[in-house]
């Protein structure tokens, strides 16, 4: 569709961690704000409309999109849980957001997808690595969720007409605190400019682009990042003298190092956990 409209951006998962970051940036950079959650925010801003729902019951996901400008969908489970966890709040409540705005009329969706669609996809031996080489290879059901998010938003590009930005996030956190970080952190600046980029693009149609700053050690290409806007203003080699004086330096042969989603896509990110139903950390170990 590729209108912008002047509505109030709809943000799901608004209470959470990221979401926080965007109810504080986005209104900076000129765009207002429904934020939604199943948890009540701890302090409604100045401005700002609170809805409290579950983003998995369609009809009040429908009415919370009405006369919105854009989804930023992020509510969900943010690392690995059960099958029917994950199935449930993730992928319906994917299909939740991407419907609410259909039958809206919203015309743009940004979507937070994870590097753990892919996360069995290896490091290329040299250079960085594209959206386009990196095809779903999910590294557990929460990457499942991820990849399955993405297949979600282009149906709904193909079949209805929206734009849908897919966001593959790498490691959002106030800062890196792991060796792999420093190649895979988003800034908490820089994924307020991400996802204003993915909402001012003009006319996107369907796009999927690494959400990472502009770290040194990065081997995610940012290209399609930057095509749509996206200007990074972080690296996180500010954090490294620090880390590898902790960590030690990366062996390069460890698989932690040489696939896109890191311990998520080694033998030791144990079924035993998710069995015992004892949460990871979340998304990035
Ligand atoms: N932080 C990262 O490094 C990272 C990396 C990749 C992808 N992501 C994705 O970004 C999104 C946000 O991540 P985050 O780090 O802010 O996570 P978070 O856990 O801090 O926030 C998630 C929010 O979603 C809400 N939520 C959960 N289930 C809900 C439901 N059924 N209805 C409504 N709200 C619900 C929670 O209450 C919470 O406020 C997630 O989808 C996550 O998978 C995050």
């Amino acid at each position: 569709m590729g209108t912008v409209t002047t509505g109030p951006v709809l943000v799901t998962g608004a209470a959470g961690l990221i979401g926080g970051w965007l109810r504080a940036g986005l209104p900076e950079r000129g765009w207002g704000l429904r934020s939604l959650d199943v948890v009540p925010l701890a302090e409604v801003r100045p401005g700002e409309e609170q809805v409290v729902a579950d983003v998995t019951d369609l009809a009040a996901m429908v009415d919370a999109a009405a006369g919105a400008s854009a989804v930023v969908h992020l509510a969900g489970i943010a690392t690995e849980s059960t099958w029917p966890a994950i199935s449930h709040t993730n992928i319906e409540g994917t299909y939740c957001a991407l419907e609410a705005a259909r039958r809206a009329g919203v015309p743009r969706v940004v979507l937070a997808s994870s590097n753990h669609a892919t996360g069995y996809t290896p490091r290329p031996a040299e250079g960085l690595l594209a959206e386009a080489d990196a095809p779903h290879r999910p590294d557990t059901y929460y990457g499942v969720s991820k990849a399955t998010m993405e297949a979600l938003g282009s149906l709904y590009v193909d079949r209805y007409g929206l734009d849908v930005v897919c966001l593959r996030i790498g490691s959002a956190f106030p800062e890196p605190t792991t060796v792999r970080q420093l190649s895979t952190w988003l800034s908490p600046t820089d994924t307020v400019g991400l996802v204003d980029a993915a909402l001012t693009a003009p006319s996107p149609g369907f796009a999927v682009v690494w959400g990472v700053s502009d770290n040194t050690r990065r081997w995610w290409d940012l290209t399609a990042a930057r095509a749509l806007g996206y200007e990074p203003v972080d690296d996180a080699e500010s954090f490294a003298a620090a880390l590898l004086e902790v960590h030690g330096q990366p062996d390069p042969t460890d698989p932690v190092h040489t696939r896109v989603g890191g311990e998520y896509a080694t033998e030791v990110f144990d079924a035993e956990r998710i069995e015992a139903r004892q949460p990871a950390a979340r998304d990035e170990p």
